[in-house]
């Protein structure tokens, strides 16, 4: 008897994506970085670095350490500029047929709206992540992001730019005692999916010269150290809201990838890995249905744990 294929496609909002794998924001460049070993066409779509109004340089050296288990990073979200993504990244996106969520930054309030009605005058983009979750800059990120009432206004002011066939996500951060809360924010200003988690909250120390290593003392922690801590918050995000969860942090491998369908994601996005493993998102595509028929599931849904409701 012949098998019947996992079906892999997954919905948020009014788009539907062929398979629920995504690379993370910051960790596959703008998706052209790759393209000779690891096309972007094949993934369920591809999450650019954020994008701000004007380019941005970031913040000074040192920017990235590596950690026995992670990375701890201080980038200060240098990009292009929305304007040189779209003139010069997007279209090279749209001919590799990739599937595009743009990650996007306002230094206040409406300039996320601004930065959508932009991209809206372009065609090649499925979507947008808003990353209200950055820790490393001084305006625009946690500031943003620890708070419910501004994470609702924004996502209502990104909603209401936004074309009615996009796709909205809002990234949200760990570092608060109540993710859950963020997130029925996000739902509550009409996000279609909220992206769970951006990084940890970390600091090295320079123990010879009695001082933080990173210039803005804190950075974001990531890679396979998060991993246990992003399912948690997965898990409490997927029992606050009924929107979709994409889950990030800490994926390696194919398995570690299915956990987070079983606490409740309905898409994941690779990130830290990416750097060691450019390809390492499209392996997953090719190995995710196979896993899962050996699980016995015809969809990365059917692993959904069944106590997660209560
Ligand atoms: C950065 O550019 O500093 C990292 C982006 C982020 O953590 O959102």
């Amino acid at each position: 008897m012949s098998q019947v294929s996992p079906d892999l496609s997954v919905q948020i909002g009014p788009v539907t994506f062929e398979n629920p794998i995504f690379t993370a924001s910051g960790t596959w460049g703008y998706g052209l970085e790759y393209t000779d070993i690891a096309p972007p066409g094949p993934l369920g779509g591809v999450v650019t670095k954020t994008l701000t109004m004007e380019p941005r340089l970031g913040n000074t050296q040192p920017r990235v350490r590596e950690q026995p288990h992670g990375l701890l990073n201080s980038i200060g979200l240098e990009n292009v500029g929305i304007n040189a993504f779209l003139g010069e990244k997007l279209p090279r996106l749209r001919f590799l047929n990739a599937s595009v969520i743009v990650s996007l930054a306002g230094r206040d309030e409406d300039e996320f709206a601004t930065l959508i009605q932009r991209l809206a005058q372009f065609p090649g983009w499925a979507g947008v992540e808003l990353n209200l979750s950055c820790p490393n800059v001084a305006r625009g990120g946690l500031d943003f992001g620890q708070d419910p009432v501004r994470i609702e206004r924004i996502t209502a002011l990104a909603r209401a730019a936004l074309p009615a066939d996009r796709s909205l996500w809002v990234k949200l951060t760990p570092n608060v005692s109540s993710i859950g809360d963020l997130a029925k924010a996000a739902e509550q200003g009409g996000a279609h999916a909220v992206t769970c988690i951006n990084t940890v909250l970390g600091v090295e120390v320079n123990l010879q010269e009695r001082r933080p290593v990173f210039p803005r003392a804190v950075a974001g922690y990531s890679g396979p150290a998060i991993l246990p801590i992003a399912l948690a918050k997965v898990l409490e995000t997927a029992r606050a809201v009924s929107i979709p969860v994409v889950g990030v942090g800490g994926i390696g491998s194919i398995d570690d990838a299915l956990a987070f369908f079983v606490v409740g994601a309905s898409a994941v996005q690779v990130g830290t890995s990416l750097f060691p493993e450019p390809d390492l998102a499209n392996r997953m595509v090719e190995q995710f249905s196979a896993r899962l028929t050996e699980l016995g599931a015809a969809s990365p849904r059917e692993l959904r744990w069944e106590g997660l409701a209560g």
